[in-house]
């Protein structure tokens, strides 16, 4: 019996480690899987684990309002050690970048525990875009025994930095395994929360422009600049709705809030995965700074309009199914003008996404197959 640790803190984190914690927990008799849940975020978090009908067996409760990052890692660290001596895990999965995934993966190398890294080897080279996730991979990367990096070029990514290349595995990312068995849970059995979200939409035919925005580094006047490009694209396409699931940070909230009075916006409370994954697929364009929607739109057939300056995931540019628009207010209103206008354009974006350069949904089974490897050859 070999003992896994899953340690997740925010949305996407539980996200993209749940299906693998579903395939390992296919193996009850092979592997003890234990879920530590952070807390850094609370009900973003919770609602996906909900979804994923995953108990996490640790809640360290951490979250508090308008977070700083010092106070959090100093939180986090001080929360994880007990956790990590009182369950002796073989391995402790951490995935991505956050703040929580850095410091699981700190912990854990403090407690000479092994560590395998799930979506390794993105890098935009600024150790400052993303702020503060550029550095927290960096670092993850100098601990992990393992790196499942989704891609080829977060592999080259990786091997550049001296990271053996018999530790690095190429998987795809597990965001797409989560999201193809999203879809297969929605069109088993829709919710009774999606049925009403549905009804209340009032979409009356109308296209929907799907928005969402809460990078760090963003925040502050490149945000309210977001706003005013937001609120200058409204007014441009009346006939099309802007639905914009709002991040509860505080911050973010505040830079969006001046976009409620416009007739065709809606400013919405952050989606369950379930509803926002129907959300997603009934859109027409999706405007973000998430890195995780990059990654799904493409496997429901919808062009992104990147809100960056700086990106860590250059294969859906090169795909063609995103565009990195840049942060300025008339980089983005020119961007997103240009595909609402041109149908033929927004078209062959639509036709690239037919290959979604982040996986076809086989990634746990590729990281599961590893581990059972490593444990066999002990
Ligand atoms: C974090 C991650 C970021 C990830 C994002 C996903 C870090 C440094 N950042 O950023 O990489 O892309 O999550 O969303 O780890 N809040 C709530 N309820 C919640 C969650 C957040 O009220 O369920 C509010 C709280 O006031 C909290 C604030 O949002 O203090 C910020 O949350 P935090 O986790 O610190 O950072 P994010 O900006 O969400
Ligand atoms: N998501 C969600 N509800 C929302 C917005 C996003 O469930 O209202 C999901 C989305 O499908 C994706 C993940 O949350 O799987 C992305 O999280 P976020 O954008 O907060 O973080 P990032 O991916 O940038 O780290």
């Amino acid at each position: 019996m070999h003992k896994l640790l899953f340690i997740a803190g925010t949305r996407p984190e539980v996200i993209k480690l749940a299906p693998l914690i579903h395939a390992f927990g296919q193996q009850p008799l092979v592997f003890d899987c234990r879920v530590c849940f952070t807390g850094q975020h609370r009900e973003l978090a919770l609602q996906a684990f909900d979804f994923f009908n995953i108990q996490p067996d640790d809640h360290l409760n951490l979250m508090q309002e308008n977070q700083q990052l010092s106070g959090l890692t100093a939180l986090l660290m001080e929360a994880l050690e007990p956790v990590l001596e009182e369950e002796k895990p073989d391995f402790v999965f951490v995935q991505g970048d956050t703040t929580s995934a850095f410091c699981g993966a700190l912990a854990a190398y403090y407690a000479g525990i092994s560590v395998a890294h799930v979506e390794a080897g993105l890098r935009t080279g600024l150790i400052r875009s993303p702020f503060p996730e550029e550095f927290n991979r960096v670092a993850i990367s100098k601990i992990a025994a393992y790196h499942f990096a989704p891609t080829e070029a977060a592999r080259e990514n990786l091997l550049r930095e001296g990271i053996p290349e018999a530790s690095i595995i190429v998987t795809g990312n597990t965001g797409v395994d989560a999201l193809l068995w999203a879809k297969t849970q929605i069109s088993a059995k829709k919710s009774p929360e999606l049925t009403a979200f549905q009804q209340q939409l009032d979409q009356k035919n109308r296209q929907i422009v799907l928005v969402t925005l809460h990078r760090r580094e963003n925040q502050g006047a490149i945000m309210d600049g977001m706003q005013q490009a937001l609120s200058s694209l409204a007014m441009r396409y009346p006939a099309m709705l802007f639905v914009l699931p709002v991040h509860p940070n505080p911050r973010v909230r505040a830079a969006l809030e001046p976009l409620a009075g416009l007739p065709n916006v809606r400013l919405i409370p952050p989606l369950s995965y379930e509803i926002f994954v129907w959300l997603l697929s009934v859109s027409y364009l999706i405007l973000t700074d998430s890195g995780g929607i990059q990654e799904e739109a493409p496997s429901l057939g919808k062009p992104v309009v990147v809100l960056r300056d700086h990106t860590e995931r250059p294969e859906a540019i090169e795909a063609g199914t995103a565009l990195l628009a840049g942060t300025s207010p008339e980089a983005v209103v020119n961007t997103v003008s240009r595909l609402l206008d041109d149908a033929a354009a927004y078209h062959a974006m639509v036709e690239r996404c037919r290959q979604n350069p982040f996986g076809n949904g086989r990634a746990c089974e590729r990281i599961l197959a590893q581990l059972v490897s490593v444990f066999n050859a002990q």
